[in-house]
């Protein structure tokens, strides 16, 4: 016999083969018997959850000659002719292999006759949202007036893209995350099924690794099969899936925690290696410290800031075209910001040292920052010049030729991707970040950044980073009062700005 895919070997062949979707299946089951159908049904929710099998199910069962309590009867001549693969009156498009104007077209031609076979036909349409406008357009008209023996059955999961005019005329149904202990079961059952030995932890570990997804759930398993020779086990579905285990997560936070800044970039690098999604890292990361604070049982704001932060640099990350310099850039300032303070019990004597360095020198460097960034965005509005900002802006690109600097290109990338260049004079240029916190990280190296823009723009420029929000407040004071900013001149103090630490991490950052 070919080879069958597992998840379609296992496609439930009625409702009650469905995992989850109960309110759903209720709904549809009760239309059967009620003989209350809807002409159109629109079917939305992420992928793998049901959406295509349950089409199949539905336009088989409604069907049925005999069906009981909407379960069709296998035994009666539609149910033999509707499991047929050349069923004539059950028509799957899949909208995303083609845009389905000729589909539709035809399907507009065809639709008055009368179904050859069975009761209904039935097109299922899936990925409904990929359709062009003008099959969108022919599927609205037959959607108007649909002949009574006709049933369109719409799936999509971007519920977003399908046009409100064919919602309006849809029955919708939402297509919900199927919950863990649903997966586990229906994995259980296929490893019986098909005789294979499987831990109950690494079951576990596939149907948290699904997010949800039942064809995922299936596609792991099918692949940790072919990957085994005995047993399952848990840690070969975390090395198929790309998972870190618990005890590599926390071996990361103690290398956080001790602020071992060296370590800590190897780490990143020897996952990022290893094809790890730092994104997925990341939110490992958040998930087990949230574990930690549900288990003290007990309010720990240094592991609820911890979490804060990760949760901000997960949305940058996502928004960046370089996650990966995102997340060492922000692990290692928060692991030189004294905000989150160390709570490993056996602190070094060294890293006391460190630690009351910082709090001398965090509250002056503040002030010193905040000097620079009021002096510099000053030295700007005071003079600015339209035509060097669209000069600016138009050599922008060339950021990229620095990209691969050993010096300069970590940032230099930075600022190509996620800064917007808003405002100059002859002497200062003002940059914005949409992204939280990253204006700060590029402060922290202005200096460097303002070599970057002599290098690329051939002028001395000094250069600072605003929020979206710090920019927004600025632009208002300007407009009440353009005068209010004067030109001061920048003083060498702002120079001796002193951290070992970072220092340190700056050598290292550079180095990798
Ligand atoms: N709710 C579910 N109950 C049982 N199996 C499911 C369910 N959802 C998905 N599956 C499994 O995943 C496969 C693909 O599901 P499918 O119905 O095509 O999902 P969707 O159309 O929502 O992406 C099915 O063949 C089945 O093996
Ligand atoms: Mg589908
Ligand atoms: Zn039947």
């Amino acid at each position: 016999m070919k080879y069958q895919a597992l998840y379609r070997k296992y496609r439930p062949k009625n409702f009650d083969e469905v995992s989850g979707q109960k309110t759903t299946i209720k709904i549809l089951k009760n239309s059967i018997k009620n003989k209350k159908i809807a002409h159109a049904y629109l079917f939305y929710g992420p992928r793998g959850t049901g959406k295509t099998s349950i089409a199949k199910i539905f336009s088989r069962a409604v069907n049925c000659l005999e069906n009981n309590n909407g379960i069709q009867c296998e035994k009666c001549n539609n149910c033999l002719l509707s499991n047929e693969k050349e069923c004539v009156d059950i028509i799957e498009i899949d909208a995303a292999s083609n845009n389905g104007v000729d589909e539709i077209r035809d399907l507009k031609s065809k639709i008055n006759f009368v179904p050859s076979e069975l009761k209904y036909k039935v097109y299922i349409i899936d990925e409904v949202h990929m359709l062009s406008i003008g099959a969108f357009n022919a599927l609205l008209k037959t959607l108007e007036e649909p002949p009574e023996h006709i049933i369109f059955i719409l799936a999509t999961t971007e519920f977003n893209k399908v046009p409100t005019t064919i919602v309006s005329r849809c029955q919708t149904f939402e297509f919900m995350k199927i919950n863990e202990n649903d997966i586990e079961e229906k994995i259980k059952e296929i490893s019986i099924k098909e005789q294979i030995k499987i831990e109950h932890e690494a079951i576990e570990e596939i149907a948290k690794y699904s997010n949800g997804g039942l064809r995922d759930a299936i596609g792991l398993l099918e692949k940790a099969i072919a990957y085994s020779e005995d047993e399952i086990n848990v840690n070969t579905i975390k090395e198929i899936s790309g998972n870190i285990s618990n005890k590599e997560l926390e071996n990361f936070l103690t290398i956080f925690e001790n602020k071992n800044i060296e370590l800590i970039l190897k780490k990143i690098n020897e996952f990022y290696n290893s094809g790890v999604d730092l994104i997925k890292l990341v939110n490992d990361l958040i998930e087990h410290e949230k574990n930690i604070i549900v288990n003290q049982k007990q309010y720990d704001t240094n592991k609820c800031l911890i979490i804060k932060k990760l949760d901000e640099l997960v949305n940058n990350m996502k928004k960046s075209e370089n996650p990966k310099i995102i997340f060492e850039v922000t692990l290692l300032n928060m692991m030189l910001d004294s905000e989150i303070e160390n709570n490993n019990k056996n602190i070094t004597e060294k890293k006391e040292q460190t630690e009351e360095i910082k709090k001398v020198n965090s509250e002056q460097k503040q002030n010193i920052k905040n000097n620079l960034k009021e002096i510099r965005v000053s030295n700007t509005l005071c003079n600015p010049e339209k035509q060097i900002i669209i000069d600016i802006r138009a050599k922008w690109n060339e950021l990229k030729n620095l990209a691969f600097d050993t010096e300069y290109g970590n940032l230099a990338r930075l600022l190509s991707s996620d800064i917007v260049p808003v405002a100059a004079s002859k002497q200062n240029i003002i940059l914005t970040s949409k992204l939280v916190g990253l204006s700060e990280q590029i402060n922290n190296d202005i200096y460097k950044v303002d070599k970057i823009f002599e290098k690329i723009f051939e002028n001395k420029y000094k250069v600072i980073c605003l929020s979206e929000n710090e920019w927004n407040q600025y632009i208002k004071m300007y407009k009440q009062d353009k005068n209010s900013f004067k030109y001061t001149e920048e003083h060498d103090i702002l120079k001796n700005e002193k951290t070992s630490l970072r220092e340190k991490a700056r050598e290292l950052f550079e180095e990798i």
